[in-house]
């Protein structure tokens, strides 16, 4: 964490692992311009909800850290941000209760009264076990009722409640996004009818809206999809040299242009290619010799803690295809390239679909597919994961 430099210590500004605010938050003008006139419609009276989805590392949960940041201080505007943890629809239940009471210091009083005479039997954290007999009211009116009586204890004249809900995915079972969204959306429906500023942002992995076949399917339609992309050359510029300089550290120009080239703009990645350069730094700077030495270890923490877990996952076929495209010097196939590659007998269309859902390849255009990162790319290329069973 800490190195020498000038016989000073200084501190790495940059981030290993994603979830961690950053030293220095660059970009995200567009998207929180967008949280902010929602946020200024609901409380005008319309309320408006968005789900704003990307990638492993794309900055999502960073994102509503900052949109929280923000609104705090603010007059009558109450943000609670739920992490989502891995499990069923009805713990949602307990962690909004929780998280509300906590953020809202309402933990007092009569809250818990309301909260156990609703007619919803949920397990209370803080002493509280309600015998978890099977709900009598619909998952809806359940969470309409919960958020009703968190938003009765908001204080002002217009109060707004902005839910902020990191990873929506986690509570989805297979293929029951349809039903969870539309839970939610019966909810906040009746809320904002009876005239509560209810907002709700959510935060979703890249495939959250891709088990909907028909995006206007009425189970979504008071959600705003919203993809978060990669960050520009000139954000990822700022936020590479501006927390190295303020540790007394230069990254040369060459290194963050290859750093923003290998990262794609994708935040996590440029963290974690800026960490382990900073680490490397010699007489406060960072030239290219530095992040050559220092690549292989940010490969080999990637290689650990994602692309060898996305490769496992993957079966045979897809392996063989996997390793098609890697050692392939082209960055984007053909259907036909890889049919004709593999020397396949039957058409590949299953595989690549399969594919395309677990973000291992993406879909460039009809028929045109391509690995899902350059880094993955390399992690392929240089691990060769597909020899191990003789296949590539
Ligand atoms: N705007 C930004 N400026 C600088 N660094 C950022 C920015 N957004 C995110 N990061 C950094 O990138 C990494 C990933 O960010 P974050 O955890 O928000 O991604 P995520 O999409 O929530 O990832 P996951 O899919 O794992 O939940 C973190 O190290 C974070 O500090
Ligand atoms: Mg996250």
């Amino acid at each position: 964490m800490f190195t020498m430099e000038h016989g000073v210590f200084s501190m790495n500004p940059f981030r290993k692992r994603t979830g961690i605010f950053p030293s220095y938050f660059t970009g995200r003008d567009d998207e929180l311009n967008e949280l902010r006139e929602i946020y200024e419609s609901t409380q005008a009276g319309a309320a408006g909800h968005i789900i704003i989805y990307g990638p492993k590392g794309i900055g999502k949960t960073c994102l509503l850290i900052k949109f929280e940041e923000e609104l705090k201080g603010v007059d009558e505007v109450y943000p609670v941000r739920i992490p989502l943890i891995e499990g069923d629809f009805d713990e949602i239940y307990t962690l909004i209760i929780d998280k509300a009471a906590e953020t809202l210091k309402i933990g007092e009083g009569n809250f818990w009264d309301d909260i156990t005479s609703l007619g919803v039997n949920i397990p209370l954290a803080g002493g509280f076990t309600v015998s978890r007999k099977r709900p009598t009211t619909s998952p809806s009116v359940a969470l309409e009722r919960i958020l009703k009586s968190i938003y009765n204890k908001l204080t002002g004249e217009n109060p707004v409640l902005i839910l902020l809900f990191d990873d929506l995915q986690r509570i989805i079972p297979n293929k029951g996004t349809n039903k969870v969204l539309n839970i939610l959306q019966n909810a906040l429906v009746e809320l904002n009818l009876k005239g509560m500023n209810v907002m709700f942002v959510a935060t979703g992995a890249h495939d959250i809206f891709s088990q909907i076949q028909d995006h206007l399917d009425s189970a979504v339609r008071i959600f705003e999809p919203y993809e978060l992309k990669p960050l520009s050359k000139n954000e990822v510029n700022d936020a590479i040299f501006i927390p190295a300089d303020n540790e007394g550290v230069k990254f040369a120009e060459e290194v963050i242009d290859s750093i923003y080239k290998m990262s794609e703009g994708i935040p996590y990645y440029m963290q974690v290619l800026a960490y382990n350069c900073f680490a490397e730094a010699v007489d406060g700077k960072v030239g290219v010799n530095e992040l050559k030495k220092s690549f292989p270890r940010s490969l080999d923490l990637l290689a650990q803690r994602e692309f060898r877990g996305m490769y496992e996952k993957s079966t045979n076929e897809e392996r063989n295809i996997l390793g098609l495209m890697a050692e392939n010097p082209k960055e984007i196939l053909s259907y036909k390239e890889i049919k004709e590659g593999l020397k396949l007998k039957s058409e590949p269309s299953f595989w690549l679909r399969a594919m395309v859902n677990k973000n291992l390849i993406i879909k460039k255009s009809r028929g045109k597919y391509c690995l899902r990162d350059r880094l993955f790319k390399e992690y392929l290329r240089t691990f060769k994961p597909y020899r191990e069973n003789g296949t590539y």
